[in-house]
């Protein structure tokens, strides 16, 4: 297996490795890092020796939480989180798909409180897990299309 590096190794921040190829936008949004004035680089369709291939996401200088991370799990499910410390991995886990979806998803249903114009945030609960399926808090509507509904 070739050991090419697209991009350097970062100092200090969080790698969010392993994401499916093509994917790594959707992570970017749903961690709503653009505007964050994070350091961030975004590795596409690389190679992998597992997949096939792959997306890879670097920001540094920050410690992304585990809720935070979480939230990946919708479009990126079997990503590894990599915590780095002084150019080395101190932290590596895999997501974790979340009971609760918040606001970054709306609702599919056109009569849903949410897109109404008042000011309620979308949110669902995990109802399935193979595939993902979401259930609105207000209305109850469910959905499996997660990236058709990502905000
Ligand atoms: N990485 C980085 N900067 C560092 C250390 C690691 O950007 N200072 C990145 C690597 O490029 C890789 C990810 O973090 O994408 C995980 O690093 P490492 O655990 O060293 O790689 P692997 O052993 O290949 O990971 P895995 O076993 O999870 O596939
Ligand atoms: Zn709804």
């Amino acid at each position: 297996m070739g050991r090419e590096l697209k991009v350097s190794s970062i100092e200090r921040g969080t790698v969010i490795d392993h994401i499916r190829a093509g994917n790594a936008l959707k992570v970017v949004r749903i961690l709503g890092i653009e505007g964050s004035g994070a350091t961030v680089s975004i590795v596409m369709n690389v190679s992998s020796g597992t997949m096939g291939r792959k997306d890879i996401l670097k920001v540094e200088d920050r410690t992304l939480s585990r809720e935070e991370v979480d939230k990946i799990a919708l479009v990126a499910p079997g990503a590894t989180i990599n915590i780095i410390e002084d150019f080395e991995v101190v932290e590596k886990h895999g997501v974790e798909l979340p009971g609760e979806i918040g606001t970054i998803l709306g609702c599919p249903n056109e009569g849903c409180v949410t897109n109404s114009g008042e000011p309620v945030s979308p949110r669902f609960t995990v109802v399935g897990r193979e595939p993902v399926r979401l259930r609105c808090v207000y209305c109850e509507e469910e959905t499996e299309d997660v990236e058709e509904n990502l905000l």
